[in-house]
């Protein structure tokens, strides 16, 4: 409870009273009709309205590589998690249309690349929009085979090399659990995304 505290006498007796205050209300998020539009309980809400919503999420950004059979592929993502520490599993989504998401699942190998602050442009050459150059180029940056087989960025905030030990088909998106073989960190500050735009950590 908030409030303030006051002592009054009456007779020879003390009381302590405790005032209610208005507590500050804090400011609401401006959302557009559209995204506080509220599904029927057995209905999905649209996807514009779940995606609009999910943007005001905090991520890190990461580049999903893998290398193999099925060819050399990479994809900038938000979706990737830690999903065990023993044994140590992490898990990525990505969208079914991507052709790096075939390959993961044929190479059955894939390394999770955190990038750093310094990595924006990466992070855009590999969401197929580069400012400069050609999309999903290997060519300019350091990247050396890690343990998988998968392309490692030298440079990544960490790496998580990993071996698929599962799929599962959800939606739009499979998700790919590894199993972590090789785990490197560095002391970079990493590359955040929300309200889809970059950002950086404030110390
Ligand atoms: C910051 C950021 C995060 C993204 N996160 C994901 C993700 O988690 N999963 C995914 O499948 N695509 C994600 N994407 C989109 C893919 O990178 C992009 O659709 C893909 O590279 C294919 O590009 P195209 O649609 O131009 O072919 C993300 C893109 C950006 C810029």
């Amino acid at each position: 409870m908030s409030g303030a505290a006051t002592l009054r006498s009456r007779g020879n007796q003390v009381t302590f009273e405790r005032r209610r205050t208005a507590r500050p209300v804090p400011p609401r998020l401006q959302l557009s009709p559209r995204a506080v539009r509220r599904a029927h309980p057995r209905e999905s809400v649209d996807s514009s309205t779940f995606l609009d919503a999910m943007s005001l999420a905090v991520t890190g950004v990461s580049i999903v590589t893998t290398d193999g059979v099925a060819g050399r592929f990479g994809i900038t993502v938000s979706a990737v998690a830690s999903l065990s520490a023993d044994p140590p599993l992490v898990l990525a989504s990505i969208n079914q249309r991507s052709p790096a998401c075939a390959a993961v699942r044929e190479n059955g190998v894939f390394c999770i690349n955190l990038l750093s602050t310094q990595q924006q442009e990466l992070a855009d050459t590999f969401a197929g929009r580069p400012t400069h150059g050609e999309p999903f180029d290997f060519r300019r940056p350091a990247w050396s085979p890690g343990t998988s087989g998968s392309p490692h960025f030298d440079d990544a905030v960490a790496t998580f090399d990993c071996v698929l030990e599962q799929t599962h088909e959800a939606g739009s998106h499979t998700l790919f659990i590894g199993r972590v073989v090789e785990a490197i960190g560095s002391t970079a500050d990493p590359l955040l995304y929300t309200r889809r735009a970059y950002g950086r950590p404030c110390r």
